[in-house]
């Protein structure tokens, strides 16, 4: 077997391999026992929540419970009804298909994802006749980061729907701890928490900390990874002790003249203003570092200005 150095050659096999997300793996696990009960697929189910919380792994944990193959693609590349036929037709009884970044699917892809999921029949008009040919009857999951961008009879359809919350630090660091252990890493008593904390709650953000930390410690020539490393790391990829980037770093400038509009904070990132509220916004909102006037204007708060002034030389 190849030696594994990366954190993610071990991710989540099996549910009971999930940490924390409690509600989730609640629904995952009622929903796979009924399954196995009636002998049938797993209902069909959106996955939402912000960028890297666990919805790829959980969709890969739900068709591995299932022992069902396993088909994955992002919403971008899907291009026609055309690519869309061809991922359904790929798909056999019991199959798991998850359609990443679903948001990303247009109106028409939406509409015929759901009339083929309802009849469970793909439809391809020719020169004359439409004509209609069977698929399978698969389990299909939708990630995404808005549910509400996705159309509302497609949203219907959806048996079960898991939301994806923030991570707590504990649990982070569980995690952290788990991964270093299948991979064999030697840490400091005390760093992993430290990573956590400054994760964003995000189980991506906290291994790609682990690994950067890990990073900057076998460049040294070193093996047990330490707080002197990840502060290392940490400036080399120009993240402060909240684990703000340089984008949300500049989110924060922004609004220390006053209230801003989504429009404009998006035109001075340079991002659209979808990402901005989708991705960048709702750990600033939840740390308490920024609100929303009554008027819908971004503004900082107290704890913003302050983390601000605490940060920024
Ligand atoms: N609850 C969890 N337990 C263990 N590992 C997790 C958990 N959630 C996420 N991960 C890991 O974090 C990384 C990002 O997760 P991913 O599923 O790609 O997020 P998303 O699809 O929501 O963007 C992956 O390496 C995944 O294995
Ligand atoms: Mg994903």
């Amino acid at each position: 077997m190849m030696k594994k150095t990366e954190v993610n050659d071990v991710a989540p096999s099996s549910v009971a391999h999930v940490v924390g997300q409690q509600g989730v793996v609640e629904q995952v696990k009622v929903a796979l026992d009924a399954a196995f009960e009636d002998t049938r697929r797993f209902d069909h189910a959106m996955l939402v929540g912000p960028p890297g919380m666990g919805k790829s792994m959980t969709a890969n944990v739900i068709a591995q419970e299932m022992a069902a193959d396993f088909h994955e693609v992002l919403g971008q590349s899907i291009a026609n009804v055309g690519d869309l036929n061809g991922l359904l037709l790929q798909a056999s009884d019991k199959s798991v298909v998850h359609i990443d970044e679903a948001h990303e699917l247009n109106r028409k892809l939406q509409t015929a994802l759901y009339l083929a999921t309802d009849k469970r029949r793909i439809f391809i008009s020719g020169s004359k006749a439409v004509q209609s040919i069977p698929i399978a009857d698969f389990t299909l999951l939708l990630s995404t980061t808005d549910e509400y961008s996705l159309l509302q009879p497609l949203r219907d359809r959806m048996r079960l729907v898991l939301h994806f919350d923030f991570y707590s630090s504990e649990d982070l660091a569980t995690l952290l701890h788990h991964r270093s252990k299948a991979l064999g890493w030697s840490v400091d008593e005390g760093l992993l928490p430290h990573i956590a904390r400054r994760s964003k709650g995000t189980p991506r953000l906290a291994l790609r900390l682990l690994q950067a930390c890990r990073r900057v410690c076998r460049s040294e020539g070193e093996d047990t990874l330490t707080c002197d490393h990840l502060h290392r790391a940490c400036n080399l990829e120009r993240i402060d002790e909240l684990g703000l980037g340089p984008t949300e770093q500049a989110y924060l400038r922004i609004l220390s003249d006053g209230p801003t509009r989504l429009n404009v904070i998006a035109s001075s990132l340079g991002l659209p203003p979808k990402t901005i509220s989708a991705v960048t916004e709702p750990f600033l909102i939840r740390a308490g570092l920024t609100s929303k006037d009554d008027q819908s204007r971004r503004q900082l708060t107290s704890r913003g200005y302050e983390h601000l002034s605490e940060s920024s030389p």
